[in-house]
């Protein structure tokens, strides 16, 4: 058999270890020739592509990355696009593409279905965001990462007595946000379920100062927002003029900044931010992620050798599943609101 494989979107630690899965899987077990496309849906797209063979994929376990690059093309948007993606694949004898990403990759896999590709998922994003599965390798690593920021900035806030905002990333989910901020210790935890109440976020840190507490984490992802009204009005003025990508996901960033000088304004307590941004998303990744994109990359190779084209490779209770790629890219998986109010809400302010 000949499969291809891509990695596509952000990139995220774990990424080498799921190739060096797939590829060690194909060739040691079934004897199959694996290909890696370059740069996402563009390699594709391009025909640009190297063979992909066990000693160059031996050692890049724990290589933070991805050694075949990646990118937000979207094959949709091109004229001719999704013929183009098939008619290379064909040409080339690929019987099966591996399609390593997030709803976007995974969504563009979903519907290069109905021209033909023959494409199994496997799930990553330090976001955490996709549905059918419980977790996403990468998450793991950027939660530590950003576990690790918030005991550094903690310290330098007690000594300073300041509040201090750490931004997380998280486009439209606050799982890195609850994870990172219930593991810290965090006095606010904001993400984008749930649009806060800007003076509430103060009065609350007014409490715990007045209480005895003389510095504050707040963490926020970078999708949270506003509730609706004036202070939802003043962070749009301030963030405006995003530009979006070929998915049409605007770039974030900003609400930290805007909610540091926010709060330094309506309390009087001296504050900061610290964004965290892509350093989530660099480094090696954790021992957890490592197994995970392994026994993904596994049981991606299985679902191939079995036809189960169309599907992704997914955690669920602790064991390897397969779900239909369409419901995965359906909706994004949200912050499971009892974690977040049940039990972080109990140690916040
Ligand atoms: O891959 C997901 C993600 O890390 C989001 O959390 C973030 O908004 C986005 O990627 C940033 O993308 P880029 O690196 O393209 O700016």
């Amino acid at each position: 058999m000949r499969i291809g494989i891509l990695t596509g979107g952000g990139d995220c630690p774990g990424l080498n270890a799921a190739i060096r899965a797939v590829v060690l899987t194909a060739q040691l077990v079934h004897g199959d020739e694996v290909i890696g496309y370059l740069d996402g849906w563009k390699g594709v797209l391009d025909d640009d592509y190297v063979p992909l063979d066990v000693p160059e994929c031996r050692d890049i376990l724990a290589v933070g990355g991805t050694i075949l690059g990646t990118s937000r093309t979207n094959p949709f948007t091109v004229d001719g696009g999704a013929e183009r993606v098939a008619g290379n694949l064909t040409a080339h004898g690929v019987d099966a593409l591996v399609a390593v990403g997030g709803e976007d990759t995974l969504g563009v896999a979903n519907r290069l279905g109905e021209f033909g590709v023959h494409a199994v998922g496997i799930p990553k994003t330090i976001d955490n965001d996709l549905s059918g599965t419980e977790v996403t390798f990468g998450f793991d690593t950027a939660v530590q990462i950003a576990t690790e920021a918030i005991d550094r900035l903690r310290t330098t806030a007690e000594s300073h007595h300041r509040v201090i905002v750490c931004e997380v990333m998280g486009r439209h989910v606050g799982w890195i946000a609850t994870h990172a901020g219930i593991a810290g210790g965090a006095a606010e935890i904001l993400v984008p379920e749930v649009p806060f109440g800007l003076d509430a976020v103060c009065d609350r840190l007014q409490r715990r100062h007045l209480g005895g507490r003389f510095s504050s984490i707040v963490v926020v992802s970078e999708g949270a927002v506003p509730v609706e009204g004036p202070d939802a009005e003043s962070f749009r003025l301030a963030t405006s003029g995003a530009s979006v990508d070929q998915f049409g996901h605007a770039r974030l960033g900003g609400i930290g900044a805007w909610l540091a000088e926010e709060i330094e304004r309506r309390t009087g307590f001296e504050a900061r931010v610290t964004i965290l941004g892509h350093i989530q998303r660099g480094g090696s990744p954790s021992a957890f992620d490592r197994v995970l994109a392994t026994r993904f990359g596994v049981a991606a190779v299985t679902a191939v050798h079995d036809g189960a084209f169309g599907t992704m490779v997914a955690l669920q209770a602790g064991q390897i599943v397969r779900v239909a790629i369409a419901d995965a890219v359906s909706k994004a998986k949200t912050v499971d609101l009892d974690l977040y109010r049940g039990v972080a809400g109990i140690f916040l302010g």
